[in-house]
């Protein structure tokens, strides 16, 4: 169990949506927290209201989350919980896409978490308490639809680097954990990303409200919500945090695809 209570926290993307959402909660359990955004007066104003340390970086600049490190263990001496969280989310589709439209997408939503990771790991795994990691990915990874493209390839990335990872902390018997958050539909600033596009590189993508192409029937939940469900996984080393369990079916269903692809033909015999 990863214990929260008197724990240094950071999270990014902190400012607003998800990643105020788990501060919050973060510090409703005792924690001290850091949030770190790009948007500097947004940062500002949201720490200062739920009681948070401010911290400005751009997720997609190893320079900048290795800042937050450095800030971090200067202001509260240690690290014990951090969370790749930021992210933006437009849409269009495949064919439309340029490679402006792809490098933003995977600088910030892949490379954001793989900063993280590279950046924190060896701090948490110098903690002798152990500590815990988030990488918050997406519905659309377990169940791809269109428009979403450029995203979902971020997210199935943050999926294989998390899993990979879980698996190699499982095996070195590491006091480090790491957890998957999923979420599905929340009411966040998601739908206003193109903000944040660098005005040097132009493309296709443009914002829409991202829980749209869930389904018609999508529950949307509020950013406190998946704060405490991200809390409960946190603290109970869960390798998965899950913000919408009844969406299961649309999941099973594309693996049900999967397993009939394995099912087809019978397999060829090849050399022992
Ligand atoms: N809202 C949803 O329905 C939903 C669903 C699935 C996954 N997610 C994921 O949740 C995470 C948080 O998104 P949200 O919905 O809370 O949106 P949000 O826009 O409310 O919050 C995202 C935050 O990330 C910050 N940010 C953007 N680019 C950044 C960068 N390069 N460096 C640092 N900070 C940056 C933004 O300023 C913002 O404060 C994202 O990874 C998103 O993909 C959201």
């Amino acid at each position: 169990m990863t214990r929260v209570a008197g724990s240094v926290a950071v999270v990014t993307g902190g400012a607003s949506g998800i990643g105020r959402g788990i501060a919050e909660q973060l510090i409703a359990r005792g924690a001290r927290v850091a949030i770190a955004d790009i948007e500097a007066g947004a940062v500002e104003a949201a720490a200062a209201e739920i009681g948070a340390h401010p911290l400005v970086a751009d997720v997609s600049r190893l320079e900048d989350v290795q800042g937050v490190a450095d800030q971090v263990l200067e202001r509260f001496g240690r690290v014990d919980i951090v969370v790749n969280n930021a992210g933006v989310g437009p849409f269009a589709r495949i064919a439309d896409l340029t490679m402006d439209d792809w490098r933003w997408m995977i600088d910030v939503n892949l490379f954001g978490v793989i900063h993280g990771v590279h950046v924190f790991l060896p701090l948490l795994e110098a903690n002798p308490d152990g500590g815990h990691l988030v990488n918050t990915s997406s519905m659309s990874a377990l169940t791809p639809f269109e428009t979403l493209g450029s995203y979902a390839v971020t997210k199935f990335g943050v999926h294989a680097l998390t899993e990979v990872l879980q698996a190699e902390l499982a095996s070195a018997g590491s006091q480090v954990h790491a957890t998957l958050l999923v979420p599905g539909s929340v009411r966040t600033g998601i739908a206003q990303s193109t903000r944040h596009r660098p005005a040097d590189a132009p493309g296709s993508l443009r914002d829409a409200q991202i829980g749209l192409g869930f389904s018609s029937s999508s529950r949307w939940l509020d950013p406190a919500d998946v704060g405490r469900i991200t809390v409960r996984a946190i603290e109970n080393d869960d390798p998965y945090a899950i913000t919408h369990p009844d969406r299961w079916p649309a999941v099973a269903a594309r693996f049900a695809g999967i397993q009939a692809a394995f099912e087809k033909y019978p397999p060829i015999d090849g050399e022992a």
